[in-house]
């Protein structure tokens, strides 16, 4: 295997441009073969539904090259549920769980030898994504649909790592309406986060919490990633329609649960903050990212969660456990990872 000359451990998370995407399209009614491709473009009609009225979803997860040098893949049947959830909503076209699966399962085959090697905290993030191709000058769906799927070694989300964040709330802006689109995957939510996340950013936060967009009284999520929180022996985290379903999150739940910690998946109100021993994001981007302090920009109210400028030990020993899965470093008791030979 012709190894690509890249200093795995300066990764961020961005783009690298890999060997090969593949490809499937919906047309006459039905979905066809998987093609491969080595180019980066997409030829695309300029009435295309996708470019005029947002008809896209997208999905995010990983391959992992595990200690002992085989390649697992996190949850990937979770994530097609995820994609048929999110096509049901823009009224695209869902994508079989089994050909979603064997399109990653190529995909990361073919690119193999841009899986980051273990020990370097890199991983392979695989990004697929399906547009409405057929060109609309009216207000409707498409009938034709692509899905492309690429990927891209990437290192860690935040600069930071796995040291505790500084995010930022307010009531100023939504990332998504209360009925909206917040609970499905689309580039849309994103989009509209774009100019929040940037002042957040200009500010010299990391991230920016979102609260719900109904009442503005409860913790929504983290920009990309879920929110949970930590007090009495308990993993807190928001229960509310307008944030994303996030695999991790489900994931940590059942970890907490296993370690012996009671769950609650609740509304979570902004007062709460003040009696949380640890807080964090969580996400396939985020993995866990522990948050430090959290400032309230509207109130001037300081939330802090690390005084030490470290993870909490719970945050901690969840970032552990989920890492030691998907590295097979430890026991994948719940079947979450699959093995590509
Ligand atoms: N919330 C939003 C808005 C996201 O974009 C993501 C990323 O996928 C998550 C939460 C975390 O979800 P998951 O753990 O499935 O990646
Ligand atoms: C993910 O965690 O996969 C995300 O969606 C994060 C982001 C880059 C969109």
């Amino acid at each position: 295997m012709n190894v690509p000359d890249l200093n795995w451990e300066e990764l961020i998370f961005g783009y690298t441009p890999t060997d090969y995407n593949v490809r499937c399209t919906f047309q006459d009614g039905k979905w066809g073969e998987i093609e491969v491709s080595d180019s980066v473009y997409i030829p695309l009609h300029i009435a295309s539904a996708c470019l005029h009225y947002s008809q896209q979803l997208f999905e995010g997860l990983k391959a992992f090259r595990g200690k002992d040098g085989k390649i697992r893949i996190f949850r990937m049947e979770e994530n097609a549920k995820r994609f048929i959830r999110s096509a049901e909503g823009m009224l695209m076209e869902p994508l079989p769980v089994d050909l979603f699966c064997k399109m990653v399962r190529e995909v990361v085959k073919l690119n193999e030898r841009f899986i980051p090697p273990y020990g370097t905290g890199a991983s392979l993030y695989i990004r697929p994504l399906e547009i409405g191709i057929t060109p609309k000058i009216g207000v409707s769906g498409a009938s034709e649909f692509i899905v492309i799927m690429l990927v891209t070694p990437v290192g860690p989300y935040f600069k930071s790592g796995f040291k505790p964040t500084k995010i930022c709330m307010t009531r100023e802006y939504d990332r998504v309406a209360p009925k909206g689109t917040g609970s499905i995957k689309i580039g849309g939510n994103y989009g509209a986060s774009l100019f929040a996340g940037e002042k957040a950013h200009k500010l010299g936060y990391a991230n920016i919490l979102y609260l719900d967009p109904k009442e503005k009284k409860y913790i929504d999520e983290c920009g990309a990633a879920n929110f949970f929180a930590i007090k009495d022996n308990t993993y807190v985290t928001p229960d509310s329609e307008s944030v994303l379903p996030s695999i991790t999150n489900m994931s940590l739940q059942q970890l907490a649960k296993d370690m012996g910690l009671k769950v609650e998946k609740r509304q979570v109100p902004v007062e709460e903050l003040e009696e949380f021993e640890e807080a964090s994001a969580c996400g396939t981007a985020a993995v866990c990212s522990p948050i430090g302090q959290i400032d309230d920009l509207d109130t001037g109210k300081t939330y802090i969660f690390s005084k030490n400028g470290e993870a909490g030990p719970i945050t901690t020993q969840l970032y552990n456990t989920i890492r030691g899965i998907q590295y097979g470093e430890i026991p994948d008791t719940h079947n979450w990872c699959e093995i590509i030979e």
